[in-house]
């Protein structure tokens, strides 16, 4: 609920005044006192209040980066079933879970009961993440006393179920990361699967991509006729809630791109209409490459895609259609179905690899934050999506994410310089290779012969979904379009949106003729890679196509991908 997100950090910014006088005093007490730890007045406990600029330096020197990671304490899912547990500030801790009905709606609310006694000083505080996959929110605890957390009302059955069967997660956090935990709260909402997800996703993009959602004049569905429709013309996905509308959303805002999944047409000999697709499937997890006839993929978009998917529809230009070889197409498609989806490479795809870095409000301390909680909170979905990741990229094999901490330190690196090594084409993980939507495509597009000569020289993988749309293969002639494009909407926009709420733009569409050696940002991206880590990277890829990288390939890999 956006309500108890908001009095959350209302009550952060009361807090402030009131402490502030001691802080200023306390604050130059810390040089001299870095080890008084138990006296009535802690000078660490005032980090908190400090701008993360100068807090985060001292808490990285005080601390291993693991230990700065929230710590589970804990799930609540009823009153009889309490826990209890040491904080960093009050010794003793418990909680417990009471449902309520006092919205009157009809799966109720609860409320999160925590009592907190022996405090280590008069001004430490305890910091509380609370995590079920459908919202998370934050709290501290500065008093010795019960206090509560309020769900107005459960976002539905599926949450209701969901807490009653496996409860709230609690998280601990070191009270010096509150500032941090700010910056957190931009990014963790964007995974939960509901309206305030939803909104979540919107509002972050408006904020850091400059961007506004103008919303499209209804109907939102654009009864399409399949008989305007070709093999190649381009789908672009746009989604907005669960994990893959924050995925989507995390790399809308890095690539600077308005769509984030991409699928394509295709007839068969009798002239059938398919759709094919890499990650398709129920959520992640289990995503795979499919091809399904047009009216199961529209259906499910249309009545049981719970992401709230946009799509846009992109015709191939008439002389491209034409140079399509359909068969060429298939033979590609069918080689194809059933691999998994790119998922273990999703969160590699939107991490700036040039720079190692991350656009504000992102860095790595927060990356490895929010991998601990959907850890807890959803664990095969965390499994799949970064600790195989992580551990190739590391040379290690099994490593859950505390450890992996602790065996970046060990090697003098970062968890931030981890997560800047990028995804190569040939790591191959417990289920076989990874395609991600686009390249999947694009590959498709290369053995029907669109690339034409140029084919030899493009290497698709480096593609992102914003390099597809942009290249100059789509119609350019509006009078061409179908008479249903864009539906009853009043902006025309030069392909056709066929499905939601919000007008999907896509800068640059179009706009793009192809040449040699186009994105590939390879050889760039080796020479970036810190120094301390390119043996690591070396001994995670199998030998000999490490020394292969480093001349940076310019011929095609032996594969598809
Ligand atoms: C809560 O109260 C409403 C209205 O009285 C009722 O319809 C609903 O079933 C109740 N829900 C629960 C979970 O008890
Ligand atoms: C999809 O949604 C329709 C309409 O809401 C429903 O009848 C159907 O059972 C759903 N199918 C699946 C596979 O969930
Ligand atoms: C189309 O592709 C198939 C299979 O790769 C090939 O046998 C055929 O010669 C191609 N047709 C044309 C016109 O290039
Ligand atoms: C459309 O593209 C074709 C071929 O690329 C080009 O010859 C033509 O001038 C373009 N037309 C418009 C209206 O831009
Ligand atoms: C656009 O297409 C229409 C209809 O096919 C045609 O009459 C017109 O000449 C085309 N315009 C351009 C600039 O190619």
């Amino acid at each position: 609920m956006t309500s108890m997100a908001a009095s959350s950090s209302q009550s952060f910014c009361s807090l402030i005044p009131r402490t502030v006088l001691l802080v200023s005093v306390l604050v130059f007490l810390f040089p001299s006192q870095p080890e008084a730890l138990k006296s009535p007045f802690s000078p660490i406990d005032m980090l908190s209040l400090l701008p993360r600029q100068v807090s985060w330096p001292i808490l990285n020197y005080l601390n291993n980066a693991d230990d700065l990671l929230p710590t589970f304490v804990g799930a609540v899912s009823s009153p009889d079933k309490s826990i209890q547990w040491q904080g960093a500030c009050f010794d003793k801790n418990t909680a417990w879970l009471e449902f309520h009905n006092n919205s009157g709606s009809e799966f109720g609310g609860g409320t999160l009961h925590i009592k907190a006694s022996n405090a280590h000083s008069w001004t430490c505080m305890d910091l509380y993440i609370f995590a079920t996959p459908y919202r998370v929110t934050w709290d501290y605890y500065f008093f010795s006393r019960e206090h509560t957390l309020e769900f107005t009302e459960w976002e539905g059955k599926q949450e209701f179920e969901y807490v009653k069967e496996a409860g709230v997660s609690i998280f601990l956090l070191q009270a010096g990361v509150l500032r941090t935990l700010q910056a957190l709260f931009d990014v963790l909402p964007l995974f939960a699967n509901s309206d305030w997800g939803e909104q979540s996703n919107v509002k972050f993009l408006e904020n850091h991509m400059g961007t506004t959602f103008k919303e499209r004049r209804p109907p939102w569905t654009t009864s399409v006729n399949v008989d305007d429709i070709h093999s190649g013309d381009f789908l672009a996905l746009s989604k907005f809630r669960g994990p893959w509308g924050a995925f989507e959303t995390l790399q809308k805002w890095v690539t600077g791109s308005f769509a984030g999944h991409s699928a394509v047409c295709l007839r068969d000999s009798e002239g059938n209409l398919w759709v094919a697709e890499s990650g398709r499937g129920t959520g992640v997890e289990d995503d795979i490459i499919d091809v399904l006839p047009w009216d199961e993929w529209w259906n499910y978009e249309l009545n049981n895609d719970s992401s709230n998917p946009h799509i846009a529809f992109l015709p191939l230009h008439p002389d491209l259609r034409a140079k399509l070889n359909e068969t060429a197409a298939w033979e590609y498609v069918r080689s194809m179905v059933g691999k998994p989806y790119g998922y273990h490479n999703l969160i590699f795809s939107w991490i700036d690899t040039n720079h190692g870095n991350y656009p504000p409000p992102l860095d790595a301390h927060l990356v490895a934050s929010a991998m601990t909680i959907w850890t807890q909170v959803r664990p095969t979905l965390a499994a799949n999506l970064w600790n195989e990741a992580l551990n190739i990229r590391l040379g290690t094999k099994g490593l859950d994410l505390p450890e992996i901490l602790v065996e970046v330190e060990k090697h003098g690196s970062s968890f931030g310089e981890l997560l800047a090594i990028p995804e190569q084409d040939d790591w191959i993980y417990a289920d076989g290779k990874s395609a991600s939507c686009v390249a999947f495509i694009l590959e498709m597009y290369k053995a029907a012969g669109l690339f034409g000569p140029l084919s030899s020289s493009i290497q698709v993988t480096e593609f992102t979904i914003k390099d597809a749309y942009t290249l100059n293969f789509f119609e350019n002639n509006s009078s061409r379009l179908p008479k249903w494009c864009n539906g009853g909407d009043d902006v025309k926009l030069p392909y056709c949106q066929i499905l939601g709420k919000y007008r999907m733009y896509l800068p640059g569409y179009n706009s793009i003729e192809p040449y040699q050696h186009m994105n590939e940002r390879l050889e760039e991206w080796y020479k970036s890679i810190p120094h301390s880590l390119k043996g690591r990277l070396a001994h995670g890829m199998k030998k000999g196509k490490a020394v292969a990288y480093k001349g940076c390939p310019n011929s095609e890999p032996e594969e598809a991908f």
